[in-house]
């Protein structure tokens, strides 16, 4: 004796019309929270052509260290080696996160995606397609300057 086994219309493998059109609105909401969220936390930068130069006493940035300043709107970390004095962008370049500066090993780290500078502002590793952005420094007397001259 054989029994016929039917089974009931399961649920479709395509979208709706209504499905679709609340997926669609939903990826539009989405889309729009984080341009709207991006712009919250990263705001427009003014160009480091445009930017005011900074000023801060050489006293306050000893051999080895590092000092963060705001330059143009934009973070911006100042770190003197025994070789040079160098200001950098601490907007990363992958995505605009922050890098932050480690100490350790004299490099530059971006805990978003992993992405590594070294001392020097160069990509060592992970997803930023080219190095933190330099701005001009000097040093007259015992004052350091970081951007040029209007
Ligand atoms: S934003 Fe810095 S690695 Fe992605």
């Amino acid at each position: 004796m054989s029994e016929t086994v039917t089974t009931p219309a399961g649920p479709s493998n395509f979208l709706s019309r209504r499905q679709f059109i609340q997926f669609a609105a939903g990826a539009v909401g989405a889309a729009w929270a984080g341009t709207l969220l991006q712009t919250k936390l990263f705001p427009a930068q003014t160009t480091s052509q445009e930017a005011a130069p900074v000023t801060f006493p050489l006293s306050e940035l000893p051999v080895g260290g590092t000092k963060t300043i705001t330059y143009g709107g934009t973070q911006t970390i100042v770190v003197r080696t025994p070789e040079s004095i160098r200001a950098f962008s601490m907007v990363c370049t992958h995505l605009g996160c922050l890098v932050q500066w480690q100490e350790a090993d004299k490099s530059f780290y971006c805990p978003c995606h992993d992405g590594r500078f070294d001392q020097f502002g160069e990509v060592t590793g992970g997803p930023p397609p080219v190095p933190l952005e330099q701005f001009p420094v000097r040093v007259e007397g015992e004052t350091v300057i970081v951007g040029e001259e209007a």
